[in-house]
Parts: C-alpha cells; sequence; structure tokens
C-alpha cells in the first residue's frame, strides 16, 4: 500500500520532533517543516537512518505566501496531505502591564493563525480525496487554566479550542476530522526556557503536583496525536484531548 503523507509544523525540536519520529515509525512519509534547517535536518537524518522517508521544507507558519507554495509543492510530489499535525508554536512571557499589540499579534500570527494558515492550504485537495486528519497543539494554559503573565498565549491557545471544534464541523462532511490535543507540562526548549517559561526549577517544582509523577516527554504527546490521526480514532472529530499526566483532575 502507498504511504500516506503526514506533515508537522516545528518538526525541528520538542514535541514536533518527536512526532515526525512517531509518525515516520507509524508508517507515514513525514514532511517535516521549520524555521529550523539544521534541526529539522538531523530529523530527517534520523527517520531516513530508521528506514523510513522523509523530507525537510522551510515553512514560517506566519508567512502565507510560504504556507501556500510548501503545501502546493507537496501535493505537486505526493498527492493530497493526508494529515497535517499543527505543532508550532511560541509561548512568551508578556505582564498585561507592558504588553503591548505587537506581542499579541506575534503570538496570534503563529499559534493560532499560523495552524489556519497550513490547514487552509491543504483541505481543498483533502476534500477532493474525502480524507484527512489534522492536529493542532492546544494547551492547558488557555483550555482549562490561565497561565500568569501569559495573556497572548493562554487567548491563542483557547482559540486553537476553537478553531478546533469549528474546523471539525465544517469538513466532517468532507471525510476530514480534526482534533486537539493539551498538552499539560512536557519537557522541551519552550519549557526548559528560564525567563518565558517556567525552567529546570520550575519543572521540578511541578513534578510532585503531577497525578502520574513526572513531568511529560515529547513522546507522550506525540503517540497520542499519531492515535488520534490514525483509523483507531475515526469515530472522533472536534475534540480537545488533554494529555497532562492527571494534573488538570488533581490527586
Ligand atoms: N512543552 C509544553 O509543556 C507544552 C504545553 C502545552 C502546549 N505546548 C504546545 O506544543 C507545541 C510544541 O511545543 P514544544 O514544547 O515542543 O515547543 P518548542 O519551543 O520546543 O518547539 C516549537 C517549535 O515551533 C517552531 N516554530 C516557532 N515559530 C515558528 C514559525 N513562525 N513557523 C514555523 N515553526 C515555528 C520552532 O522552531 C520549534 O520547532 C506548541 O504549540 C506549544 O505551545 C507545549
Amino acid at each position: 500500500m502507498a504511504k500516506e503523507t503526514a506533515l508537522v509544523t516545528g518538526g525541528g525540536i520538542g514535541i514536533g520532533r518527536a512526532t515526525c519520529l512517531a509518525l515516520a515509525g507509524a508508517g507515514y512519509r513525514v514532511i517535516v517543516t521549520d524555521v529550523l534547517g539544521e534541526e529539522s535536518a538531523e530529523v530527517v537524518g534520523a527517520i531516513k537512518l530508521a528506514g523510513g522517508e522523509a523530507e525537510f521544507l522551510a515553512l514560517d507558519v506566519t508567512d502565507t505566501t510560504n504556507a501556500n507554495n510548501v503545501i502546493a509543492s507537496v501535493e505537486k510530489s505526493h498527492g493530497a496531505i493526508d494529515v497535517i499535525i499543527s505543532n508550532a508554536g511560541i509561548a512568551k512571557k508578556t505582564p498585561l502591564a507592558s504588553l503591548t499589540d505587537e506581542e499579541w499579534d506575534e503570538t496570534h500570527e503563529v499559534d493560532l493563525k499560523g495552524m489556519m494558515r497550513v490547514i487552509r492550504a491543504a483541505v481543498p485537495a483533502m476534500r477532493e480525496k474525502k480524507k484527512g486528519a489534522i492536529v493542532c497543539h492546544a494547551s492547558i494554559a488557555g483550555t482549562v487554566y490561565g497561565w500568569d503573565e501569559h495573556v497572548p498565549y493562554s487567548a491563542a491557545k483557547g482559540g486553537v479550542a476553537g478553531l478546533v471544534r469549528g474546523l471539525a464541523a465544517e469538513l466532517a462532511k468532507d471525510g476530514i476530522r480534526v482534533n486537539g490535543i493539551a498538552p499539560g507540562i512536557v519537557r522541551s526548549a519552550q519549557t526548559l526556557d528560564e525567563h518565558h517559561s517556567l525552567g529546570q526549577a520550575g519543572l521540578d517544582a511541578f513534578e510532585p503536583k503531577i497525578p502520574l509523577g513526572r513531568v511529560g516527554r515529547p513522546e507522550d504527546i506525540a503517540d497520542v496525536a499519531v492515535f488520534l490521526v490514525s483509523d483507531a480514532a475515526r469515530y472522533v472529530t472536534g475534540q480537545i484531548i488533554v494529555v497532562d499526566g492527571g494534573l488538570t483532575i488533581g490527586l
């Protein structure tokens, strides 16, 4: 059987990287996209070394022309995209007292509009094929909690939940499922950032509050994404799955 094509945004590091590897392990041809060329090339190399198929395409999700061109190029080579993982995201500390319009827009351009841009470009071919599965990464920040001094992030991630539900309702008749994942606290470059996020000490402090006893690993999110795009989740659409080790249900 021909390989299905999965495109991941922000696939060079962290949760995106783990998702690229997991998708390749599940038999997908993986289109690794990111603004990080070197890191993404490493991911492509790792997939090929393991016998999988992958390629890198530079994609800044804030750039509509770039997004349209990348999707067109993938479709030219491989036909309609079967799976999209909208993973690219930024999290910046932006206290309300000093929050600028530019900071608000920057986060929304990447974390919310960036998802729409890529999905919008890929959906026409998916619709024609009457098939597709999309996963967008929200966060427990914005969908369950608010994150102190991160209003744009919380708002954008809450918006991702709305994006998922709206798209799911609109695309169900075309055989396209759309779901979201709200990760809890996952060790990555994002959460290890001392200024903009928790840093190592903050991650350590969180650990005792997590019922399953540890901070998440990128693979914990990747495996759920692979499930959600698989046929095993064929009757699931419009849902935001919280993957947080039980953090939000407490002890
Ligand atoms: N790590 C966590 O605890 C956590 C929790 C909740 C949600 N999330 C979400 O999961 C996703 C992945 O997070 P992560 O922890 O792996 O983050 P990360 O910072 O490790 O990786 C983010 C990726 O997005 C890419 N990116 C940033 N701006 C981009 C742009 N303009 N265009 C294309 N790519 C861009 C980066 O280059 C990088 O590859 C994000 O959407 C994040 O908000 C993470």
